[in-house]
C-alpha cells in the first residue's frame, strides 16, 4: 500500500493529532538511545486508547502492514525501532499512561502500558506500598516495555523478574481483537496461563495495553553497603553467604569490577569514590525490612561483614549511614550504562550462568579476550544474585577505529563469550531480550524443538507476520532488517 494512503487511514482511525509524519519529529523514535540501530516508518502513531490500538492493528493485519510497538525506547538490543522497509507503522504507547486502579488492600494496581516505571514506583509509595521493579532506565522506560521484555533489574534476587510481578494483562492481538485478562487474582488455575506468553514476547505476539500488577509492603528500613574484594571468588562466596544470612531481607546483590567502577566515577554526574583505594571487585548489597529502623538493619549488615573482614576475605567496606550515602552508591551503579557509552566502544553482553560458576566464567572469558582481542578491556557489572553478568569488551575509541571489519569483530567477540556461557549451561540473553540484535543467536543457541514451538506460537497468533517482524525469531521474509551501526 502506498505510504500516503497508510498515513491517511491512520489519521482517520486515531485522529490527525495522534499521527506524526514530519521527519524531524519522527527522528528520535526511529533511532535507539545508543544510536546503534535505525529504521524508517510511514508514520508514528500515538495510541490514546485500547480502541485505537485495536483499529490500527486490524487495519495493518488486513493490509499486510508491519507494526512496531514502542515504549520508552530504552531497549539495548535494537527492539524499539522499526525495520528499514519504510512501509510500517511505529505504534507508540506513551500517551496511554493512566493508573486505572490502585487497591492497597488487595496489593494490586491496574495501569496502562505507557506508564513510566518511576511514576508507578512513586504511586505505590504514595499508597504506602512498593512496586519493586527497579532499573537504571526507570525514568524513561514504560511498564508495557518492561512487560514485553520481561525486564530484570536490581531487585530480581528478592522479587523476581517483571513476569513475577504480573497478575493480569490486557492485550490487543495482531488481528485487532482485544483479550481482556485484567484480573487481580493471586490464584487462577483455569486453563493455560496466557499472560505469560505475552510477557517476554517483545511485542511479537500482540500489543500489551494494560496490566494488573502486584504491590508489596513499603519497606520501613533499608541498609546498603558496598563491599570490596581482591578476588571475584571471594566476592561471590561472601555475597551468597549474605543472601543465606538475610532470607527475605536481601533485595539487591550487584557485582562491579574495578574497571567498571572507575568508568562510572569518570563519567557519572556527582559520583564520588567512597574508597581510598578502589578494590578489584565490589559487591553492592541492599537489605530491606518491613519493620525496625534503618540504623538497626545497617548494624546487622555491618555485623555480618565482621567475620569475613577479619578473615581477610573482605578488603574494605562502606555501609551507607543515610539516604544521601545510599543514593550515592546506587548512583555509581545505575550510571554504568551511560558511562560506558561515553568511555569508548563497549561491546555489551547480557549472559547468565549458574551463580556459583560466575568466577569460572570471568576467568575463562578474560583469558579468551586477552588471547584474541588484547585491545579490549573486560568491564563487568551485573546482577550477581541472579548469575547475570553484563560483560563488556571495552575498546577505546582509538583502538575501535582501527578495527577493519567491525560487524564481524562484534559477532566474533560475542560468540567467544556466548560459547563459554553456553558450555556452563548459561544463556546469551538473561534480561535484555533478543530485539533485532540477537536474532542470529536464537538460531545458534536455542535448540530446534524450542525454535519450532516458538515459531508455531507466532504463526498461530500472528499468521500474517505483521507484529514486530524480525524481532525474536528470524523473519519469514528476511528482505527487510534494521540496520546496525
Ligand atoms: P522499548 O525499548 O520501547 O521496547 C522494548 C521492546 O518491547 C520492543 O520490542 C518493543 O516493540 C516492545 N514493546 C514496548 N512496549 C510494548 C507494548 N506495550 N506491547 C508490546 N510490546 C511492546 N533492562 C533490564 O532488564 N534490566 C536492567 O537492569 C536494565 N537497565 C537498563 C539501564 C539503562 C540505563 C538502559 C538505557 C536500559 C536498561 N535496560 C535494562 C533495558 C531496557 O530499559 C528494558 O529492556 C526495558 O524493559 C525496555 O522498556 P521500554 O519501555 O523502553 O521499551
Ligand atoms: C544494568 C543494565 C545494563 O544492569 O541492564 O545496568
Ligand atoms: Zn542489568
Amino acid at each position: 500500500m502506498e505510504q500516503q494512503k497508510i498515513v491517511e487511514t491512520m489519521r482517520e482511525l486515531v485522529g490527525a493529532s495522534s499521527v506524526m509524519t514530519a521527519a524531524d519529529d519522527m527522528a528520535p523514535h526511529l533511532i535507539d538511545w545508543r544510536k546503534r540501530h535505525t529504521g524508517t516508518a510511514a508514520c508514528v502513531v500515538f495510541a490514546r486508547s485500547v480502541e485505537h490500538v485495536s483499529k490500527v492493528l486490524a487495519f495493518c493485519d488486513a493490509n499486510g502492514i508491519r507494526v512496531f510497538p514502542q515504549g520508552g525506547n530504552t531497549s539495548v538490543c535494537g527492539g524499539s525501532v522499526p525495520d528499514a522497509s519504510g512501509q510500517s507503522i511505529l505504534l507508540n504507547l506513551g500517551k496511554m499512561n493512566r493508573i486505572l486502579d490502585l487497591n492497597a488492600d488487595n496489593n494490586s494496581m491496574i495501569v496502562e502500558a505507557g506508564c513510566i516505571l518511576a511514576d508507578l514506583q512513586q504511586a505505590a509509595l504514595d499508597a504506602d506500598r512498593m512496586f519493586p521493579l527497579t532499573l537504571g532506565a526507570e525514568g524513561s522506560c514504560q511498564i508495557g516495555g518492561n512487560l514485553a521484555t520481561n525486564a530484570g533489574g536490581t531487585n530480581v534476587v528478592r522479587f523476581g523478574n517483571t513476569r513475577d510481578l504480573v497478575l493480569g494483562l490486557q492485550v490487543v492481538m495482531p488481528n485487532g481483537r482485544v483479550w481482556d485478562g485484567l484480573r487481580t487474582l493471586r490464584k487462577n488455575n483455569s486453563g493455560y496461563d496466557l499472560k505469560n506468553l505475552f510477557v517476554g514476547a517483545e511485542g511479537t505476539l500482540g500489543v500489551i495495553t494494560a496490566a494488573a500488577l502486584k504491590l508489596f509492603p513499603k519497606p520501613r528500613a533499608v541498609a546498603t553497603a558496598l563491599v570490596g574484594f581482591e578476588a571475584v571468588e571471594t566476592a561471590v562466596k561472601v555475597g551468597l553467604d549474605l543472601q543465606a544470612a538475610f532470607p527475605g531481607e536481601l533485595v539487591g546483590l550487584e557485582l562491579i569490577s574495578k574497571s567498571e567502577f572507575e568508568i562510572s566515577l569518570r563519567h557519572a554526574a556527582k559520583a564520588r569514590n567512597p574508597f581510598q583505594s578502589t578494590p578489584a571487585w565490589m559487591v553492592l548489597v541492599e537489605l530491606a525490612a518491613s519493620a525496625g529502623t534503618s540504623e538497626a538493619l545497617a548494624d546487622r549488615l555491618a555485623g555480618a561483614l565482621e567475620a569475613p573482614s577479619e578473615s581477610g576475605q573482605i578488603v574494605d567496606a562502606v555501609v551507607a549511614s543515610n539516604e544521601q550515602q545510599r543514593g550515592d552508591l546506587w548512583n555509581i551503579r545505575h550510571s554504568v550504562t551511560e558511562a560506558n557509552g561515553r568511555e569508548g566502544m563497549g561491546l555489551t553482553h547480557d549472559i547468565a550462568v549458574p551463580t556459583y560458576l560466575i568466577p569460572a566464567f570471568v576467568a575463562q572469558a578474560g583469558a579468551a579476550l586477552a588471547e584474541h582481542y588484547p585491545a579490549a578491556v573486560p568491564v563487568i557489572v551485573g546482577h550477581m544474585g541472579d548469575g547475570n553478568l553484563h560483560y563488556i569488551a571495552m575498546f577505546s575509541h582509538e583502538s575501535w577505529a582501527q578495527v577493519a571489519d567491525k560487524p564481524d569483530t562484534q559477532s566474533k567477540v560475542s560468540h567467544l563469550l556466548y560459547d563459554i556461557a553456553a558450555a556452563m549451561g548459561g544463556t546469551f540473553s538473561a534480561e535484555h531480550g533478543i530485539g533485532s540484535l540477537h536474532v542470529e543467536e536464537m538460531s545458534i543457541y536455542k535448540n530446534e524443538q524450542e525454535l519450532a514451538m516458538m515459531r508455531q506460537v507466532k504463526d498461530l497468533f500472528d499468521p500474517n507476520d505483521t507484529m514486530n517482524p524480525g524481532r525474536v525469531l528470524p523473519p519469514r521474509n528476511a528482505s527487510a532488517t534494521a540496520s546496525h551501526a
